[in-house]
């Protein structure tokens, strides 16, 4: 069984409540799982050889939430390869912006170039068509934990 750690980027709340969910599907796979928000680089680097989930919203146009920001900076800034890592990644987004999704795309192509291995595909959820992205995320988690 691995040990996770979420790491959330959330304006509203969505992202958390699907956060909270993961915690408790993965669990109750038996995987050790913290969910963080406004993590600093030191919580991150606690996971370099295990398992870290993303879960980031979009903002603005194509940014990611203020809460999640100074980690992707720094994770930028004073990391170079994280080949250890093994990750998964579900964003929420909006289509009707033509950066659907920018946020969580732009911290997947960090972590790809930075060489972390991505477990699975990344799932984009659209806030128009999808209502409820707690219950929306519950089977792509089931699987991704399963892939562990
Ligand atoms: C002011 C604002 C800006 C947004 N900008 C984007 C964007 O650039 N791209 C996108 O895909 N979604 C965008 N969205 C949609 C949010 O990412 C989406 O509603 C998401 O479900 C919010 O999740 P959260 O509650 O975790 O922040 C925006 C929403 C708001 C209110």
């Amino acid at each position: 069984m691995a040990k996770i750690g979420v790491f959330v980027g959330t304006v509203y709340g969505n992202a958390l409540a699907v956060a909270e969910e993961a915690q408790q599907i993965l669990g109750r796979q038996g995987h050790e799982v913290k969910v963080f928000e406004d993590a600093t680089l030191a919580q991150w680097q606690e996971y370099r050889q295990q398992v870290v989930l993303v879960i980031t919203s979009t903002t603005g146009q194509g940014k990611l939430p203020d809460n999640i920001r100074p980690l992707y900076a720094e994770l930028n800034d004073k990391l170079g390869h994280q080949s250890d890592l093994r990750y998964g990644m579900i964003v929420l987004g909006d289509r009707s912006y033509d950066t659907f999704c920018g946020g969580g795309r732009a911290f997947d192509e960090l972590l790809q170039e930075q060489g972390a291995k991505r477990i699975g595909d990344i799932l984009l959820i659209d806030a128009i068509e999808v209502v409820e992205p707690e219950a929306f995320s519950q089977d792509w988690i089931e699987h991704w934990g399963a892939l562990l």
